[in-house]
């Protein structure tokens, strides 16, 4: 056992979903522990469970069977209310940027805050603080069709981070941009993690990508097949 709190731990997880009268086992059961500070990649081929995977570490779906704690709570003993709440705490990072496009950069990461958290100048401060950390400083007042591709996913990466989440996860964060800008997102979601301790989940079928995580859970019908630890 490793001294690290774990953030996810699932435990003989069971997804299936009907359609219809036919059942469809998209998960197996599952076992997975992810801790504090970690950076974890799901890898595997098209209707191999990754999605179903990732809505149930975000909290937007509960698994059919066994046992899933984020952040140590066991979230099918929760009501919607209590799920969204939940999900407060988790960073999502998605393919399309899903950024607003009338508001700047700026007002992008602000929007994402809790209200409850703290005024509106303290918000501001730590939105620009937040795009400082992703390099876009000199970029705070642009709208998202004013940035290049990479630039509006490192936007979308502040904001995932707004409220200081437990962990943040993120769906092929560089399946919608060029190869030279998917590595400029790649060394910051490394540079999140190392220096700023950011725990990762990324769910991805790209294997290159996928080596850059710590560690590599490989998923196959349903089932996670391997976990490779990758070489630094
Ligand atoms: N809402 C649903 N109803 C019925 N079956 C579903 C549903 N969602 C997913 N499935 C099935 O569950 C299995 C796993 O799907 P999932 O979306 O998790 O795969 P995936 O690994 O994300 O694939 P991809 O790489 O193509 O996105 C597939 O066989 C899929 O057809
Ligand atoms: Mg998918």
């Amino acid at each position: 056992m490793s001294k690290n709190r774990p953030v996810v731990e699932a435990i003989d997880v069971k997804k299936t979903y009907m359609l219809g009268k036919v059942p469809v086992e998209a998960l197996r059961g599952v076992n997975l522990r992810v801790e504090a500070g970690d950076f974890v990649s799901i890898l595997g081929p098209s209707g191999s469970g990754k999605s179903t995977m990732l809505n149930l570490i975000g909290a937007l779906d509960k698994p059919t069977s066994g046992t899933l704690l984020i952040d140590g709570v066991d979230i099918s003993k929760l009501n919607d209310n209590q799920l969204a709440n939940l999900r407060l705490k988790i960073g999502f990072v998605f393919q399309f940027f899903n950024l607003i496009p009338r508001l700047n950069a700026r007002d992008n990461v602000e929007l994402a805050m809790s209200i409850a958290n703290k005024g509106k100048s303290d918000r501001r401060k730590r939105a620009i603080e937040l795009l400082e950390t992703v390099g876009l400083k000199d970029r705070v007042n642009h709208k998202p069709a004013e940035l290049s591709g990479g630039q509006q996913q490192r936007v979308a990466i502040a904001r995932a981070l707004a409220n200081n989440p437990k962990f943040l996860l993120l769906d092929e964060p560089t399946g919608n941009v060029d190869s030279k800008t998917a590595n400029e997102v790649i060394s910051l979601i490394k540079k999140l993690n190392a220096e700023d301790n950011v725990s990762i989940i990324m769910v991805t079928h790209d294997q290159h990508l996928a080596r850059e995580a710590r560690r590599t859970v490989q998923m196959f019908d349903g089932e996670i097949s391997q976990v490779v630890v990758n070489g630094q």
